[in-house]
């Protein structure tokens, strides 16, 4: 037998409302804010992640699924998506089109992790970007919209925890007195940290080496050093967030594992997710489009992990059924005659209505099918039935029944499911 890949899941149609629940509303909640749909690629040219998310962050240097096509063009299947939407955006000049946009995007990532609880090889995130201003209100109010989100979906009360990371004119000397103070202490730190030294030392701080963490508790924090232009942003930011009452604890050791962050970056943990607790993160990157060869475009988002929020629902989410509003219990050929065309009616009042042609079973086994569908109602039609025209409606939660005909049949319905 062929079994999926490691790392990958397939969602059945028994947890497919939970998903599709969590998308329904964040179409809702984003389009109040007016953040429009775009979907790109899943594969896109290597180079842009090497330049996007940076060569040598951990999602570069070891995660990406990579291959080359026929003509032996670089291609990767995309790690995440703010560098393809920052692509999309120049290519399409959608700078021309208004000075601020807006967007949100659904669907798939790859990277070659160790899969464990809440971490897959292919994961779904539900992100937005948002494009063309540095204003700190754009900060401020697409926090709240990822809290009323939450909100909306059961996960609540949730604290954002903010940080902000400056900006090429601060980070890069904050960089150097960092390294200056680990540099000494290099060869008893982890492999990782002494790389990390070398290519990025603000990385070091998500070490979870113990005596590391010990080190790294008494080095400065990038707060310690931040320019004042980035220091104003930030407390702008954060006045913003108070008035607009979103919940937020400050953790100046916060570091991102992608390099395009600048200034506000922020993540959402949640503890039942065990190791792998960050349900969320993003921040400001205003660098990005201009890297990429678009104008000097400022930006902000954030992507939430699809698949951690899914563990994440509680068990009382108001996740709306999808389970049959009737069920037809068909009993011979002769029933099968008139049952497509009943259940048709039935559906024209917007009734979910399953008819299976199993003419030889007995009513009883049928009656079990509906069960374990969930349906909330069975119509019963067999020779007598059809001969009177008159039909057995039965509500599955009670057994309480009642005679309907034919012509008022749809509006029987309403009024039992009323009742
Ligand atoms: P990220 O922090 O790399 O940011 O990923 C965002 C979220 O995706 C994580 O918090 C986590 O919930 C989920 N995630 C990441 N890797 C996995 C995995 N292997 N399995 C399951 N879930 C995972 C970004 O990707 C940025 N593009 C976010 C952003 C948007 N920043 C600005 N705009």
């Amino acid at each position: 037998m062929i079994e999926r890949v490691k790392g990958t899941r397939d969602i059945l149609p028994d947890e497919i409302n939970r998903w599709q629940f969590l998308e329904d509303q964040a179409r809702d909640v984003f389009s109040l804010y007016g953040f429009r749909e775009i979907r790109t690629p899943i594969f896109e040219s290597t180079e842009l992640f090497q330049r996007g998310i940076g060569a040598g962050t951990d999602i570069v240097a070891k995660e990406m699924y990579t291959f080359p096509d026929r003509k032996g063009r670089s291609l990767t299947l995309r790690p995440e998506n703010t560098a393809p939407v920052a692509r999309a955006y120049i290519e399409h000049q959608m700078h021309r089109r208004s000075e601020i946009e807006r967007l949100y995007y659904i669907g798939p990532m790859f990277r070659y992790e160790r899969p464990q609880k809440g971490r897959m090889r292919q994961f779904s995130q539900i992100g937005v970007e948002v494009f063309g201003s540095d204003h700190p209100v754009i900060d401020a109010e697409t926090l709240q919209m990822l809290v009323l989100y939450l909100d909306r979906i059961g996960i609540r009360p949730v604290s954002v925890t903010l940080n902000s990371v400056g900006c090429e004119a601060c980070r890069p000397r904050y960089r150097e007195i960092l390294r200056g103070y680990l540099q000494p202490h290099r060869d008893r730190m982890c492999g990782d940290c002494r790389r990390r030294i070398e290519v990025n030392p603000l990385r070091c701080f998500d070490c979870k080496v113990a005596a590391d963490r010990e080190l790294l508790a008494r080095a400065d924090t990038i707060q310690d050093h931040l320019c004042d232009a980035c220091r104003d942003h930030f407390a702008a930011v954060k006045a913003h967030l108070e008035r607009l009452g979103v919940p937020f604890d400050l953790d100046p050791r916060l570091v991102r594992g992608l390099d395009y962050y600048c200034r506000t970056t922020f993540e959402v943990s949640l503890a039942g997710l065990g190791a792998q607790n960050a349900l969320l993160g993003g921040g400001r990157y205003d660098g990005l489009v201009k890297s990429l060869g678009g104008p000097p475009v400022p930006a902000f988002g954030f992507a939430v992990g699809e698949d951690r929020l899914v563990l994440s629902l509680p068990e009382n989410a108001d996740i709306p059924e999808s389970s049959p509003d009737v069920y037809m219990i068909s009993l011979g050929e002769k029933a099968l005659q008139h049952a497509p065309a009943m259940a048709a009616r039935l559906r024209s009042g917007r009734r979910r209505v399953v008819l299976d042609p199993m003419p030889g079973k007995s009513l009883r086994s049928q009656m079990r099918k509906a069960n374990d569908l969930g349906a909330r109602f069975v119509l019963i039609l067999g020779e007598q039935e059809i001969a009177s025209g008159r039909y057995t409606l039965k509500r599955m939660s009670d057994g309480a029944q009642v005679e309907i005909d034919e012509t008022g049949m749809a509006a029987q319905l309403e009024e039992m499911i009323r009742a």
